[in-house]
């Protein structure tokens, strides 16, 4: 069947909503997502979104060090324009009914701002430590009351749809039609067809066994994007956050940087310090440096967990400025109050993605890609702490505008496109085997694509992922898709950029470190990695 809407948008979290909210002044809008519209990245978010409110602060400053954390290689331009436009988006959030902490003391008018690490000021505007919840509650609330916007849950996007005519152009000579979607609850595929689509479809971090990314992070958008042509970037700076919860019964629970931002101390298991001895920063040095400091005591000790203690701060101040890890944290036997929480180092966030111009326009016509998804230039080789919500706000706000302008220019009518078929598929009797897969590349890329990376650990895992894919691939064309299918398929492709990317940077930059190359060289590789299909 096929449904049409001047504008599809796929995905929910903070950078889906914001497209829709705003592409609806003009359009009727269809957003999907692949589980509850609500359950996304975003909705996790703990510290906050970066963005200059104080007159202690200046742009420059948080330009230099989001420049600083990306270790040279974001982009100047790009940067300086996020953060000037996120302000502004930031007060409309506010008009909205986003809520932030106040200050409780001298000055009750004025913003509580959050320190994290790699910021030289306090410039991260919060919701006591549940910000991405407050700001999902209220974008979906007006997304769900406006006349033209459509929001469909369980519904997984599976492939753009190109007119088959195009498939053998240049990708700007491309056009998308919107997707074929998989109808989960029915079963049944639908072609969503729609003069412009936007991916908001979020992270990675599911590639990895431990991770702080809710299941949803599966690198769909990514994948989809790689297989109809458009250019992929940087996938192997994958950021790692130093602190996770370490407990068997916690499944990715986060301890936020602000923790640290609030004095905060990592320790080693007998008590001692020893991020001094890794950064003049310290604890609050740039998340890469953090993460390899603390793998590398993890390898030298043969520990399983470091731990972050907050004891000597009041209780009470604990308990109001991070209501959600205390009470996580204690619903699991840890009195934050009173004990040092244990933490290891996990993956947390996609700085490459799709690559996008300044209006988050892909390579392929008609389609945006905006927040996780995209590489905009903004994160360079690390994402700077709370800059990725902000990057999130301001380049959907611009591909809203450049998708509203290119609307009232560009009136072709929608082609007749092929419905799907499932050929000679048929229903898989064994789905043991997706999760044996699913469960291999997980442990793979742990253990060969993490912090520490070298050579013969990236052929090994290129050589495991080229025998994976051929599997997976035979299995896709047998069976009927089913969510897990589609999502295993793109985990697959997903590693296997992120593996090749890592074995083309032939040099240590940002959260890349191969022990065979362990510095920065500017001359040859101050410079994104790209991939796209047909390159190899
Ligand atoms: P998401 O919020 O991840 O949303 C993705 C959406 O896409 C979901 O609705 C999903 O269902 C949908 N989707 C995916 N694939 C498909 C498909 N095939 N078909 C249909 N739908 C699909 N950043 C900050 O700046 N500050 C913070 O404090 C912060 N804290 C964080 C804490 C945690 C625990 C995590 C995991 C991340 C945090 N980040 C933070 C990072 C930030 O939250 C994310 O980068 C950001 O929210 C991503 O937003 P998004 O809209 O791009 O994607
Ligand atoms: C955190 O609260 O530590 C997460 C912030 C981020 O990922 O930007």
């Amino acid at each position: 069947m096929r449904q049409e809407s001047d504008f599809l948008v796929i995905g929910g979290g903070i950078a889906g909503l914001w497209f829709a909210i705003q592409a609806a002044q003009q359009g009727t809008v269809t957003l999907l997502a692949k589980k509850d519209v609500r359950e996304s990245s975003t909705n996790y978010a703990q510290g906050g979104i970066a963005a200059v409110s104080s007159k202690e602060d200046s742009f420059e400053e948080h330009v230099r060090d989001t420049m600083v954390a990306g270790a040279d290689l974001g982009n100047l331009e790009i940067v300086r324009t996020v953060i000037s436009e996120g302000p502004s988006l930031i007060e409309e959030l506010i008009r909205l009914g986003v809520e932030f902490t106040i200050r409780k003391d001298k000055k009750p008018d004025e913003f509580d701002l959050g320190l994290e690490g790699g910021h030289s000021k306090r410039r991260i505007l919060h919701a006591s430590d549940f910000t991405g919840k407050e700001i999902v509650d209220k974008l979906y609330a007006i997304a769900s009351e406006h006349p033209r916007i459509r929001l469909l849950d369980y519904h997984i996007a599976i492939d753009l749809l190109v007119h088959p005519r195009d498939r053998n152009l240049a990708p700007s000579e491309k056009k998308c039609w919107g997707a074929y979607v998989l109808d989960i609850q029915k079963n049944e595929v639908h072609s969503f067809v729609s003069a412009t689509t936007v991916l908001a479809t979020g992270g990675t971090g599911k590639v990895y066994l431990y991770t702080s990314n809710p299941d949803i992070a599966t690198g769909d958008g990514v994948a989809m994007s790689y297989r109809a042509g458009a250019r992929i970037a940087n996938m192997e700076f994958i950021q790692f956050h130093p602190t996770c919860l370490y407990h068997p019964k916690a499944k990715s629970f986060l301890i936020s940087e602000a923790v640290r931002g609030e004095g905060g101390i990592l320790k080693l298991k007998d008590g001692t310090t020893f991020m001094e001895n890794y950064h003049p920063q310290g604890c609050l040095a740039p998340r890469d440096i953090v993460a390899r400091a603390i793998d590398n005591e993890l390898k030298r000790r043969g520990d399983e967990c470091v731990t972050l203690d907050i004891t000597h701060r009041d209780p009470d101040f604990i308990r109001s400025r991070f209501p959600n890890i205390h009470r996580q944290c204690l619903s699991l036997g840890i009195d934050i109050t009173q004990e040092p929480i244990p933490v290891v180092p996990a993956a947390h966030y996609t700085c490459g993605g799709v690559l996008v111009d300044a209006s988050g326009q892909t390579d392929i016509r008609n389609l945006y890609a905006v927040g996780e998804v995209a590489c905009t230039g903004l994160h360079g080789a690390n994402r700077l702490a709370s800059n990725s919500l902000l990057e999130a706000l301001v380049f959907a706000q611009r591909a809203a505008d450049a998708s509203l302008r290119r609307m009232k220019e560009d009136e072709e009518p929608y082609p007749r496109l092929k419905d799907w078929t499932s050929g000679h598929a048929v229903d898989s009797d064994e789905s043991i085997v997706v999760s044996h897969n699913w469960d291999e590349i997980r442990r793979l890329m742990s253990n060969y694509v993490s912090i520490f990376r070298s050579n013969k650990r990236l052929e090994r895992a290129k050589r495991r992922i080229d025998a994976l894919t051929g599997e997976i691939h035979q299995y896709y064309w047998d069976f009927l898709v089913t969510s897990d299918l589609i999502e295993l398929r793109n985990l697959a492709l997903v590693a296997d950029l992120i593996i090749t990317s890592a074995i083309t940077r032939k040099e240590s930059r940002g959260l890349h470190y191969n022990i065979n190359y362990p510095v920065t060289d500017d001359e040859a590789w101050k410079r994104d990695t790209i991939l796209w299909r047909g390159y190899r």
